[in-house]
């Protein structure tokens, strides 16, 4: 029970941004509230990195970073780096390793980041109301004021930490879009990103035979390539490689992937072009047998090496390190672990990340029109949005 209704600073979301905002403004002495209308604490936090919360990336830069201007994470960014981060789990023992590309994990469950920053809302007196929904919101005389179904709150600051409109099943809804519609903030057309990608029939029964293969590619469209796996499934194609470009690609466009990123199957050929070897053994020397088989159906080739013409391994080179597919769409916000767009960055101020048009009023994490690339990006943005605002407010 809240008795005193009256804040500095009310928080809506307790996630990722909303918990680690609450706790650096209250530090600075300032009443917080933090509500969320979920019964669980940061759900986001404890389902991801596979249970183990990939938290940042040592390699945080804005280049990692989609958004309408590329430049708007690079103040918050900055001033708040993965470094601070790992200061923190290090001064409460809280252990991490870097997996691959600068990836830092928990070594225990994802549950100790969520424990911590409970804690530090917790020792900097921050009253946290879980399951508390909002039926109306308005600034009124200078003070925001939130009807919600536990009472009237008002406040000073509104900071906006609702996260995106990923995974719906556990508590995401667009309320942060609407709320940035109300104050007359635009909000950049949001759509499922870092996601699988669907196939029609036609090209999926061509590949069903793949489904649960997985394999070393780069991923790419136009300029953009990522160097990870890629992974054929039941629906089309999933794997870090496949995610990651699945935040660049629309509707109506191909990737490419290239099936053998450390050879060059062009000269690996010829430099066996004696053999008697057909194609399909000696492709297993690079391939799974699967893949193998399915290559050498595509290509409608399967003569001994000795055999290829210059058009075959022109074929050939151009299937492997060249192949192209298109995809009929994505899994969509179900399967997405962000979302792509979202308020506006015009709209606010990047050091604080309030809106240039409302006093008071603070929108940060995946609300924001940012979005990062998979490994840690998106939580270091949550991390960075949120120092940004509480040291501001
Ligand atoms: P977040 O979604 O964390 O929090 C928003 C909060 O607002 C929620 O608690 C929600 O209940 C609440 N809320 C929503 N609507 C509300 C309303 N109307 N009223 C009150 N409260 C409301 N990123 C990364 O960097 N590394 C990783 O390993 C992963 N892994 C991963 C796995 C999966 C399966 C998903 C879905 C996502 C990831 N991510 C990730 C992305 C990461 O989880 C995400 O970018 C951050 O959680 C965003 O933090 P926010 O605090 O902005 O939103």
């Amino acid at each position: 029970m809240v008795h005193n209704k009256e804040f500095d600073i009310i928080i809506i979301g307790a996630g990722a941004a909303g918990m680690m905002c609450a706790h650096i403004a209250a530090s600075k002495h300032k009443k917080v509230l933090l509500l969320d209308h979920s019964s669980r604490l940061a759900e986001k936090i404890r389902i991801s990195g596979g249970g183990r919360c990939n938290f940042t990336n040592v390699n945080t830069n804005p280049e990692c970073y989609l958004s309408q201007n590329k430049h708007f994470a690079t103040s918050a960014l900055s001033r708040y780096t993965p470094f601070h981060f790992t200061e923190i789990l290090d001064k409460y023992n809280i252990g991490y390793h870097e997996k691959t590309l600068g990836q830092l994990f928990c070594n225990e469950k994802s549950q100790a980041i969520i424990d911590l920053l409970d804690q530090l809302c917790q020792e900097n007196n921050v009253t946290r109301l879980m399951e508390t929904s909002i039926i109306s919101l308005d600034k009124i005389n200078g003070r925001f004021k939130l009807e919600t179904n536990r009472g009237i709150f008002n406040s000073e600051t509104l900071v906006v930490a609702c996260g995106g409109l990923s995974i719906p099943q556990i508590g995401a809804s667009g309320f942060g879009y609407q709320i940035a519609k109300q104050f007359g903030l635009k909000i950049i057309d949001t759509r499922p990103a870092l996601v699988p990608l669907t196939l029609n029939q036609e090209t999926l029964a061509s590949f069903s035979p793949l489904s649960g293969i997985s394999f070393d590619s780069i991923t790419s469209i136009g300029k953009v390539s990522f160097r990870e796996n890629s992974l054929f499934t039941h629906r089309g194609l999933s794997g870090p490689a496949i995610l990651q470009i699945s935040s660049y690609w629309q509707h109506g466009e191909s990737i490419k992937i290239n099936l053998l990123p450390d050879k060059a199957i062009k000269s690996e050929i010829l430099d066996n072009r004696s053999s008697n070897k057909l194609l399909r053994n000696f492709l297993h020397d690079f391939f799974s047998e699967r893949l193998t088989e399915r290559i050498c159906e595509l290509l409608g080739i399967n003569r001994q090496l000795s055999q290829l013409s210059n058009k075959d391994i022109d074929k050939i080179t151009s299937f492997i390190h060249n192949f192209e597919i298109l995809p009929n769409g994505s899994e969509g916000y179900k399967k997405a672990e962000v979302t792509k767009g979202g308020v506006d960055t015009k709209f606010l101020d990047s050091k604080s990340m309030m809106a240039k048009n409302i006093d008071g009023l603070y929108f940060i994490g995946e609300v924001v029109d940012v979005t990062g690339w998979l490994g840690g990006y998106n939580f270091q943005w949550a991390w960075s949005s949120a120092h940004a605002a509480a040291t501001s407010i």
